[in-house]
């Protein structure tokens, strides 16, 4: 018999998930909600909820206010619900808007792989919650949990008047195929796949463990529309971009793909010895696995061969947050991009754009990697009258680049891992930002990360900051370290680390001081992101400092995940 004092995280995780499919459970969920928090067994609190995108909520403090890296929970929940390709209705949005109004406090938060999530969900209520999401269509199965995540796409897929092909139909068919599969129910750890029709690559396919980007070839003297693979990307604390493999994939085989890697995947027993390195970049990051030996193995798996891959041509630039009015390929009509600053929006709010999207369109919305909303499918004609109606509801249709470009985790205010508060943090330093610097010329991704763990994405941000603490006259206060340069596509890096780490409360004067040597340096049409190549680290920190400063050490890896471990420990064992 095992004996649970001895198991390791990983162990311990593994028994669970193979004592049960959680998705089995749904009838013990109703009992907890009849019997109430204290009757929900530890196992479902750390480990079987996240299967329906459910986890417990920090308590406000993050990991400062808890013990062993880990913060303190309440008895209260949150719940991620996940929508394929980003792409809902206004009925499905009023519904999140009700249920938001009723159950989650009034509001909720737009993520980087276009879900909505809610907080300040009591077991009593999650039910309720579930119940009316699934009336709608909607649901959270697997938004969490150690299987394949929402799947993300194009946001304006279908209706992107450059796209090369509207891959949506993709992206649904691997979430019907993956979501809820009791086959695919015990991965090593989280899957996340992106699939994408666009030229630009806006769903970030370089940090997903399946990425496909639509390519066309010439075959037969006809053009025919196929994939471009990239396998075993991830951020987290080790970040790593997906390796290209040797493979041109035909529509028709990308779902045998997409089975065969989580396959793979599932019965990686070597990924399931340690939590913290359960993801498939661990192959090529610690065991040596090659693009091509993950083809050949991949091939054995689906049982035929892939075309060889074709040349392709990575987007230049990659900033697409649709925000703004934008010509579809259907004439005669736009589509409308809405920024929610920093993914936060209020049932309030919900309602409004769903009811906006019927007035002025036929009621689609999409939500998008930059955690915001657009109304997809508006007579052009309309598309002013419906933008003007969104700024005053506050869902600014422009504004400035920090406006645009700012994207912040869930921070201390709902993340037991959280060391600080992200999102008040954020409304704060865009306001600050656009005071200091009106009329800023420059796209900018501004990213903000309240734990090494990045799931506000700041590896792939021009400037991305990742909290810290920093002790200040005796008090332990929040802190950034910044990291810059980030890009995917053609130029793909992940943001340098660049030794420069401040008070939250300085992190204006550092960005006034490094954004504004931008602006008096740069050299005829360089752009933000050229200027951070041009300039080495030693030189970036000097314009974040004003001056010439030593550098200051990043957590160094191992014990961000030795933080990680702790924290995985202490919560169950699966963290997001
Ligand atoms: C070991 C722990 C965790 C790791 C390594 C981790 C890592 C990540 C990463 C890398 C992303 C970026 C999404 C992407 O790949 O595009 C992400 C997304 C996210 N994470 Fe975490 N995370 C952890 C725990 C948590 C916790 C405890 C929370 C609770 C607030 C959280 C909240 C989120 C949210 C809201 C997103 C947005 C994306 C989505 O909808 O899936 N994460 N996580
Ligand atoms: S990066 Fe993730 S784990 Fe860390 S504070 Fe933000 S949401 Fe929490």
């Amino acid at each position: 018999m095992t004996n649970p004092v001895k198991e390791t995280t990983a162990q311990r995780v593994e028994r669970l998930k193979r004592a049960m499919n959680p998705w089995d459970g749904l009838e013990e969920i109703r009992r907890f909600a009849r019997e109430g928090f204290q009757s929900i067994p530890p196992e479902w609190i750390g480990t079987y909820f996240r299967w329906w995108g459910v986890y417990t909520q920090g308590d406000g403090a993050g990991v400062t206010g808890g013990q062993g890296g880990v913060g303190r929970a309440l008895q209260r929940f949150m719940v991620r619900i996940r929508i394929p390709n980003g792409m809902m209705t206004s009925r499905q949005l009023r519904a999140i808007a009700d249920l938001t109004r009723q159950h989650a406090n009034g509001i909720a938060d737009l993520t980087v792989r276009q879900n909505i999530q809610l907080h300040w969900v009591s077991i009593e209520s999650l039910p309720e919650v579930l119940d009316g999401l699934w009336q709608v269509g909607l649901n959270t199965t697997g938004a969490c949990g150690d299987v394949a995540r929402n799947v993300t796409g194009c946001p304006v897929a279908g209706v992107d008047a450059d796209e090369i092909v509207d891959a949506s139909p993709l992206v649904l068919e691997a979430s019907k195929l993956l979501a809820g599969n009791a086959k695919f129910y015990n991965l090593p750890r989280k899957f996340k796949i992106s699939i994408t029709g666009c030229r630009v690559w806006c769903p970030y396919p370089e940090i997903n463990d399946v990425g496909l980007t639509a390519i066309t070839r010439v075959a037969g003297g006809k053009p025919e529309v196929g994939f471009s693979l990239r396998v075993a990307g991830g951020l987290s604390t080790e970040p790593y971009l997906g390796a290209r493999l040797n493979a041109f994939v035909r529509w028709n085989q990308v779902l045998p793909v997409i089975q065969g890697i989580a396959e793979l995947f599932r019965d990686s027993e070597v990924l399931r010895e340690h939590r913290e390195r359960a993801r498939l970049k661990f192959l090529f990051l610690r065991h040596g696995w090659t693009a091509d030996r993950f083809l050949g193995e991949l091939q054995e798996r689906i049982g035929f061969q892939l075309d060889p891959a074709v040349e392709e041509h990575p987007p230049d630039d990659v900033y697409r947050d649709h925000v703004g009015i934008h010509a579809q390929k259907q004439p005669g009509l736009s589509y409308v991009g809405a920024v929610a600053l920093r993914g936060r929006i209020t049932a309030e709010q919900m309602h409004s754009a769903a009811d906006l999207a019927e007035r002025f369109a036929g009621g689609e919305l999409r939500a998008t990697n930059m955690q915001n909303l657009l109304v997809v499918n508006v007579p052009t004609l309309q598309a002013e009258p419906l933008a003007k109606e969104f700024d005053a509801i506050g869902l600014k249709v422009g504004g400035s680049s920090f406006w645009r470009g700012t994207v912040a985790c869930s921070g201390t205010e709902f993340c037991k891992l959280a060391i600080t508060e992200t999102k008040s943090f954020s409304r704060w330093l865009v306001e600050e930002l656009e005071e200091r610097l009106p009329g800023f010329d420059q796209h900018l991704k501004l990213h903000v990360t309240g734990c090494p763990n990045s799931c506000g994405q700041h590896w792939i941000a021009d400037i991305g900051i990742e909290g810290k603490k920093i002790k200040v006259h005796d008090r332990m206060i929040d802190a950034y370290y910044f990291c810059v340069g980030g890009a995917l596509g053609l130029h793909q890096a992940t943001a340098r680390p660049v030794g420069y780490r401040c008070a939250a409360t300085e992190v204006p004067d550092a960005l006034e001081r490094l954004l504004g040597t931008y602006l008096s340096l740069r050299e005829p049409g360089e752009n933000l992101r050229q200027f951070f190549v041009r300039h080495s680290d030693f030189q970036l920190r000097e314009f974040l400092a004003g001056e010439i400063v030593a550098a200051v050490a990043r957590d160094l890896p191992d014990a961000a995940r030795s933080f990680t471990e702790s924290s995985l420990a202490a919560s169950g064992g699966i963290g997001d």
